[in-house]
């Protein structure tokens, strides 16, 4: 089995507990504050990892402590981090989530070392690429190393698995050189300039991608499930019901599931039949990476849900 290939971002998750997401101007008691590892590259990677992949990360954190224990973690998650490179000058990337009761987070980004992950580290690692059959990227990154690493894919032949998070405009040239676009609802609706509020928003919204040259998209609806659009489908697909305590993570997980499924050689509808109780899992546990679940919970889970149906 050929490599998936990682290139995207690595950060400190700083998670703050709190019983309702502050407003603004105002101020809340935390109930607790962890530490976690995250970044949305990393997240994947680990995710792919723990799922049974065998994964490569290019990526980059500062000269700290921070950046030091997260090589340490991609390392134990076996991660292969022949691509992770330090920044002497830039800390290495932290963000901030805070997470309410209802298990509802929001996030900033101090994108640090990340934002020096440039076109020339790419460039140390084209033999990364050679390994590779499916290379996974997302957007916290400089957009110009996604759309030239997305370059070396399509003159190798690798299939790009593109998590458009956080959302931002993607050039044209980006769009038709991707297999398979994740976005959630609100990463689609600024991609096309449409609101999408319901399905057949998404179907229409994911159509003008499809023209752009997407091949699939794969928007990630929450608690409603998933939307694919490609030539032969438009199809709806419902999310494994859970309590949620913490959706940190859990589009992560979910990009990270469809890339090993499609790596073990399932079809796009398998992949995301398996990705939907991944990340169905995900939110179910606190914290970042801690969340990921392993190959034998997901099976385990799969067929305890498969029982309750047969019953
Ligand atoms: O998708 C979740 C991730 O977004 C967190 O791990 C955080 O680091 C931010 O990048
Ligand atoms: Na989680």
């Amino acid at each position: 089995m050929k490599n998936i290939l990682v290139v995207g971002s690595i950060n400190m998750d700083i998670v703050i507990k709190v019983e309702h997401i502050p407003k603004i101007g105002e101020t809340v008691i935390a109930k607790e504050v962890n530490y976690s590892f995250g970044g949305k590259g990393a997240n994947q990677a680990v995710a792919i990892a723990k799922l049974g992949g065998n994964v490569t990360m290019i990526g980059r954190v500062g000269d700290d402590n921070f950046g030091k224990e997260l090589i340490e973690n991609l390392d134990k998650q076996k991660v292969k981090p022949s691509g992770i490179e330090i920044d002497k000058t830039e800390k290495t990337g932290m963000a901030f989530i805070y997470v309410s009761d209802k298990g509802e987070n929001n996030i900033s980004v101090n994108q640090g070392a990340n934002k020096k992950l440039d076109v020339e580290q790419i460039n140390r690692h084209l033999d990364l690429f050679d390994a590779a059959e499916i290379c996974v990227l997302q957007l916290e990154i400089p957009i110009e190393t996604v759309k030239y690493a997305i370059e070396i894919c399509n003159k190798k032949n690798i299939k790009v698995i593109l998590n458009p998070a956080p959302a931002r405009k993607i050039p044209e040239e980006i769009l038709k050189n991707i297999y398979i676009l994740t976005p959630n609802e609100s990463e689609l609706s600024i991609l096309t300039k449409k609101n999408v509020k319901t399905i057949e928003d998404i179907n229409n919204a994911s159509e003008i991608l499809l023209e752009s040259g997407v091949q699939n998209i794969i928007t990630t609806l929450g608690e409603k499930g998933c939307f694919l659009k490609n030539k032969n489908d438009s199809l709806h697909f419902a999310a494994v019901q859970v309590d949620a305590i913490d959706t940190t993570a859990a589009g992560d997980s979910f990009t990270g599931a469809i890339s090993i499924a499609l790596n073990n050689g399932k079809s796009i509808k398998e992949a995301i039949e398996f990705a939907t109780y991944v990340s169905a899992l995900t939110v179910t546990k606190e914290g970042t990476q801690d969340s990921l679940p392993d190959k034998l919970e997901v099976e385990k889970f799969i067929n305890e849900r498969r029982e309750v149906h047969e019953k």
